[in-house]
């Protein structure tokens, strides 16, 4: 199937490219003005300046000047929970911090409470339904993680229903175990002890069940220390599981030192982390993601994203999206927001969203670029002036269809 009249088909990287560190981030994906694209089944096949081959014949979809985009990767969520937590906004906007709510009580355990006795369906049904929207808004690989069960049987009904979606969503997804994300209520003030049971019985179990393919600590200030996280990731490590961690989110804490040396895919957040961070990131192959969301709704300082690719680092953006800190899957507002309050330029923010995004879920094979090989996935939009008017006028409804693996998408 062909794609004909595309106005500018952008986000082409070489086949053998799998991420944009640094200044590649600005010119490392190319664009054709004037393109068409060939599709067979799931994947690109070729592309080129019209006018299209003889072979386009009469099938062929007339993209009437839109754009074509790789579709985002949002590779950092938690869209598995039982409830919104609006309440918590309202304190929020009487004054209180993430944090504090946190240290009240609320928060992640606040979501735990009510996760326990939410059905497994239940927690399917919504969560299908964020992805949907999330896959309507431009998405097409979505990271899945656990962390309100903080309990193995909790635990494992999350990392069920999301081992369901993955087989449901047209999406790709990847599923990451966070059995650290708080301490249970039953462990407080035993903080230890709780670290002790995650690695003795939640691993296991998670692992037995062969349900998630990354292990995630929240390393910071008021939740789990570095040397607890190592111990994590370590034990995690043994049963195949790769780091991939939320770190400095709260306080310069040592996070994105440990990741890296547990070779985490990614550190995610980053708000609090400073140069000697970017510098240890810009050697390292561990993506640096952040969440622009959090930064935008919790009132967090947003990541030091032009610090980060002046170092080299391979950055990323993802959008966090839980019913706490993030309560929006909308990549098209995670971009807007990175050019906007972090100042990336609007290709490096398409980089961040897609290929980059993908390396920190390990889909570049097929996902994150317009290349030859890899997945048919793909938005289209209106007929749009330019990239940068994407992010820059960032509620308008560009897109016109998204393409997963070959087809227009239908929620
Ligand atoms: O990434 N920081 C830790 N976890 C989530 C928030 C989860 C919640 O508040 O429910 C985050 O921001
Ligand atoms: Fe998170």
């Amino acid at each position: 199937m062909y794609i004909v009249n595309i106005g500018r088909l952008c986000g082409i990287l070489p086949a053998d490219c799998h991420r944009l560190r640094g200044s590649e981030m600005a010119s490392g994906m190319s664009s054709i003005e004037n393109a068409w694209l060939h599709i067979e089944g799931a994947k690109i096949v070729d592309f080129g300046k019209m006018p299209a081959p003889e072979a386009a014949g009469g099938e062929a979809v007339d993209a009437r000047g839109g754009m074509v985009l790789p579709a985002f990767c949002d590779s950092h969520t938690h869209i598995i929970y039982p409830r919104s937590r609006e309440d918590e906004f309202v304190d929020k906007i009487r004054g209180l911090s993430y944090a504090e709510i946190a240290r009240r009580g609320g928060g992640i355990l606040n979501t735990a409470d009510a996760l326990a006795s939410a059905s497994e369906q239940s927690l399917y049904d919504s969560a299908r339904q964020r992805a949907m929207q999330m896959i309507a808004m431009g998405t097409g690989a979505i990271e899945i993680k656990s962390g309100y069960g903080l309990d193995t049987a909790g635990e494992l009904k999350m990392l069920r229903v999301a081992a369901a979606l993955r087989e449901s969503i047209p999406a790709r997804v990847r599923i990451t175990f966070l059995g650290a994300h708080a301490v249970a209520r039953p462990y407080a003030g035993r903080q230890g002890d709780f670290v002790d049971m995650l690695i003795a019985d939640m691993l296991p179990a998670v692992a037995a069940e062969g349900l998630a393919e990354y292990v995630d600590v929240f390393c910071d200030e008021g939740f789990f220390t570095p040397a607890e996280t190592a111990r994590i990731l370590e034990a995690g490590a043994r049963f195949g599981m790769r780091p991939k961690i939320h770190a400095n989110e709260l306080a310069n804490s040592g996070g994105v030192q440990v990741g890296v040396a547990a070779g985490a895919i990614s550190v995610d957040h980053l708000e609090n982390a400073g140069d000697a961070e970017m510098a240890l990131l810009g050697q390292s192959d561990t993506v640096a993601t952040m969440l622009p969301g959090a930064s935008f709704f919790s009132r967090l300082p947003y990541g030091p994203a032009r610090r980060a690719i002046e170092a080299g680092a391979t950055v990323a953006l993802a959008s966090d999206y839980n019913p706490g800190s993030s309560p929006s899957g909308d990549m098209r507002m995670v971009w807007a927001l990175g050019c906007s309050q972090m100042l990336m330029l609007p290709e490096e923010g398409l980089a961040a969203c897609t290929i980059n995004g993908a390396a920190a879920m390990e889909l570049t094979d097929s996902m994150g670029a317009i290349s030859p090989g890899r997945d048919a996935t793909f938005i289209l939009t209106r007929p749009l002036p330019s990239l940068a008017y994407i992010p820059y006028a960032y509620t308008q409804p560009w897109i016109s269809t998204m393409y997963i693996q070959g087809r227009p998408f239908e929620s």
